[in-house]
């Protein structure tokens, strides 16, 4: 299925609205509508390291009059109202966060008031639009909505947990799991997952609840806390000690961003169907690994050398394994992963290189994909590779 907005509206440009859009996900998803020939509005504090640079690069790819960035808080709710009224917005991306669960424990306040009250000031916004139909709202939401996923058996092999009834093994956790918040974090995305659904029933809003695992690709800083993969690659190429959590057999499924991209235009074009609806969004049964014990001989193999990691206690409310059952979104909008862990890795391992200074070629980085082949030339480009 195409993932091209533009015959659907007669050649006009949409005008698409992104919060947090100079973070990792934000900033894939902006350039890929700015590809695309659409206007896209940024609002974002640029509070998260390595926003600023991703903001630059946004403006390296836009065209005259497609790209608007206004400086704001999520939690003021004029200044998100006022970004969302244009009758002309047609897709508001919810991104803007708190995304680390260290933090919320530290500052569990803070971190209620983004997630939460930030999410409500995007809904009301959305509700109180002026446009004949509101815009549609996509909100990303985690996996850890569904807790520790205590009731889920599992059993221990040589390198990884998997779940002891083979059905789910096979399948992964689908949107049926009960939902149990741990972690301030937890609780905050929780409860905005649950606001951005119940305002589709409520208010006849058309959003989309996205429950992520693990994204990963460019764009990435490697913060501890915020995007594992890229954090033990940078730490890798920095030669910076590494912790592991638990014993390394903990699994997850991981997506590259790309795909999170496809899957974002396809559940858009399909909005007749997908407002309303909650998906778990994830690399799926095959794109899974556990963290250290199976990640470690990738790593080595990218890296050429030996790795080694200190283990430490496990973290409260660490899932043993995570992944997601995809089949309602393959359903609803016919989308699955396509980008494999192995190509993944190698596009993310390229992106640190050239996060640590080493890979500063002519343009062409060998290995990294997509996004983030024009980080180090910036140019107008013209189509999304991503279809
Ligand atoms: N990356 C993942 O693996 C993952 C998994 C599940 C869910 N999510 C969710 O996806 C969204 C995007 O995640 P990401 O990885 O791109 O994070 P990110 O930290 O890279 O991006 C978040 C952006 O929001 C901005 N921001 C933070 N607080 C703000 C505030 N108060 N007002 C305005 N802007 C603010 C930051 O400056 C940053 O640019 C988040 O809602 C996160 O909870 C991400």
């Amino acid at each position: 299925m195409s993932t091209s907005f533009t015959d659907d509206h007669g050649g006009q440009r949409l005008h698409v609205i992104v919060t947090g859009g100079a973070g990792f996900i934000g900033s894939n998803v902006s350039a890929a509508f700015l590809r695309d020939g659409q206007r896209v509005t940024i609002f974002d504090s640029l509070v998260r390291p390595g926003s600023e640079r991703n903001l630059e690069w946004l403006q390296s790819l836009a065209t005259p009059g497609s790209l608007r960035f206004v400086r704001g808080d999520i939690r003021d709710a004029d200044a998100v109202r006022a970004v969302v009224a244009d009758r002309d917005v047609e897709i508001v991306f919810h991104f803007a966060a708190q995304t680390a669960v260290t933090y919320s424990l530290a500052q569990p306040r803070e971190d209620l008031q983004v997630n939460l009250c930030g999410t409500h000031n995007v809904l009301e916004a959305v509700r109180a639009s002026k446009a004949p139909i509101p815009p549609m709202l996509f909100f990303t939401s985690t996996n850890k909505v569904y807790g520790a996923l205590e009731r889920r058996l599992t059993v221990e092999s040589a390198t990884r947990f998997r779940f002891s009834n083979a059905d789910v093994d096979a399948r992964g956790i689908d949107e049926s799991e009960p939902l149990d918040f741990h972690s301030p974090y937890g609780c905050s995305k929780g409860a905005a997952d649950q606001y951005v659904h119940d305002y589709a029933r409520l208010y006849g809003l058309r959003t989309v609840v996205f429950r992520m695992s693990c994204i990963y690709g460019p764009r990435q800083f490697g913060n501890e806390d915020q995007g594992w993969v890229a954090h033990f690659m940078r730490a890798i190429v920095e030669n910076q000690p590494l912790t592991i959590y638990g014993n390394g057999k903990q699994v997850r499924d991981l997506l590259y961003i790309d795909d999170l991209v496809r899957a974002f235009k396809l559940a858009a074009l399909r909005i007749e169907k997908t407002a309303g609806s909650v998906y778990n969004i994830g690399g799926g049964p095959t794109n899974t690994v556990s963290i250290w014990q199976e990640l470690r001989p990738r790593l080595e193999c990218l890296a050429g050398r030996p790795l080694h990691a200190r283990l430490s206690d496990w973290r409260p409310g660490d899932q043993p394994i995570y992944v997601s059952d995809t089949s309602r979104a393959q359903r609803d909008f016919g989308w699955v992963p396509r980008i494999g862990i192995d190509e993944g890795l190698e596009s993310l391992w390229a992106w640190a290189g050239v996060l640590a200074g080493r890979a500063r070629t002519n343009g062409h980085i060998p290995g990294l994909r997509g996004s983030g082949t024009d980080v180090l030339q910036p140019r107008v480009t013209q189509a999304d590779p991503v279809t």
